[in-house]
């Protein structure tokens, strides 16, 4: 199996290079309106933004900014396929203008623009994104009726164009069962509180134009693709930055494309993919380190796991699951100037059962200690914690 990665340098109030209907989900995080880091960028694409910060207009400067992504949201609308899922990773702001501190609420901006589309809005995810910083608390202190709340969650809102998608053919069929998740990161990944994301590092180098890249985790976007694309689909983040979405999509066994106004973000953009090669393989062997701890636990408590992955061998709670399987990307290569293929193993019914050692990158798979194959005729009731 292959997928291809391809990023463009450009605005992507048009996405010329991306096809109508093309893209199975979109990933992304805009410049956030009324932040002050993203003014600059915001006021290069429409000076009027400029004027009105510098008349002390917050509410017009909002309403301009959002005016650059509702083109961006629009691009996105066309080229989704029907069906297709655009997650939108957003927080509001906070901004004193003039002697006027306000909130700034970009995300319901967001959800109006897109509805007006369009687009069905979904029920959103918020995610804790913690601020340690000693003066986070703003306004009059400890006495009452002065003060302001700290925004330490952002919004990752979940818009789809259309009805349900449709997965007709034996073979999207068996590429959607392939591509599933496990029992219990379903029931983390579709709440809709996520406490345990950590912020990633964001420093930039010297020579770079801002001194913090915005970038989001690649949780984040590893958990999105896998909960709302199949594999071989095509992933778009019209606002890439230093490329987490691409990653995240190497990782998952989806294509993906993005569009990123400022170069320097993406220089050296393959040696940094080959290099993440390792990241690819720990990224999907803590997924199978969960799940066994999780199968362990089960089983310690005394409870039944019904089910058996097919590739794996190990213990899966639904019939779902016994088909999910994980493409490991083993080698990166470079096709041209904005195109990164990457290759992957995947390993088939009959060898995977096997792999328990391994070669560098690859993920082992061993089953919960204890666990007997169903293969044998137990459904491992006599699993021994103290074995
Ligand atoms: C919040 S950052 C995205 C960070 C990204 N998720 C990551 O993990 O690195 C927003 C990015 O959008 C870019 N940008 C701003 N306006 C743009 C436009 N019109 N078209 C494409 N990219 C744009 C900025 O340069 C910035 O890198």
């Amino acid at each position: 199996m292959k997928t291809t990665h391809t990023h463009y340098i450009g605005s992507a109030v048009m996405m010329k290079k991306v096809a109508d209907r093309s893209v199975g989900l979109v990933v992304t995080s805009p410049p956030y309106p009324m932040i002050d880091m993203w003014d600059e960028i915001f006021s290069r694409q429409d000076r009027k933004i400029e004027k009105a910060l510098k008349r002390s207009d917050g509410i017009l400067a909002f309403e301009l900014m959002h005016q650059v992504l509702d083109r961006v949201w629009k691009e996105v609308f066309r080229v989704l396929s029907p069906g297709g899922f655009a997650c939108i990773n957003i927080g509001d702001a906070t901004r004193t203008i003039g002697d006027n501190f306000a909130l700034y609420p970009n995300h319901a901006r967001i959800l109006t623009a897109t509805q007006a589309l369009g687009f069905t809005a979904l029920p959103c995810i918020l995610w804790r994104k913690q601020t340690n910083a000693p003066n986070k608390f703003m306004g009059s202190g400890m006495l009452p009726a002065g003060a302001y709340v700290t925004l330490e969650h952002e919004y990752i809102l979940i818009l789809r164009k259309g009805g349900k998608r449709e997965f007709t053919s034996p073979a999207t069929k068996e590429n959607r069962r392939q591509s599933a998740l496990f029992w219990e990161e379903r029931n983390q990944w579709f709440s809709d509180i996520w406490m345990d994301l950590k912020g990633t590092r964001q420093a930039m180098g010297k020579q770079k134009k801002r001194n913090r890249s915005g970038a989001f985790p690649f949780d984040l976007a590893y958990r999105l693709i896998n909960m709302y694309s199949v594999k071989q689909d095509l992933v778009l983040d019209p606002f890439l930055g230093t490329g987490t979405t691409t990653l995240a999509a190497m990782t998952a066994g989806r294509n993906s494309a993005g569009y990123e106004i400022d170069p320097s973000l993406l220089e050296n953009f393959y040696d940094k993919c080959k290099d993440s090669l390792g990241q690819f393989s720990s990224a999907i062997q803590h997924r199978i380190d969960l799940h066994n701890e999780f199968v362990q636990e089960r089983l310690e408590a005394g409870k039944l796991i019904k089910h058996e992955n097919a590739y794996y061998g190990f213990p899966v709670i639904t019939r779902q699951e016994k088909e999910l399987v994980f493409s490991l990307p083993v080698s990166v290569e470079q096709q041209d100037d904005e195109r990164i293929v990457v290759n992957y193993d995947v390993p088939s019914r009959e060898t995977a059962t096997t792999v328990t050692a391994t070669p560098q990158n690859t993920p082992a798979v061993s089953r919960p200690s204890g666990a007997k194959s169903k293969a044998d005729g137990l459904l491992f009731p006599d699993f021994d914690p103290g074995s």
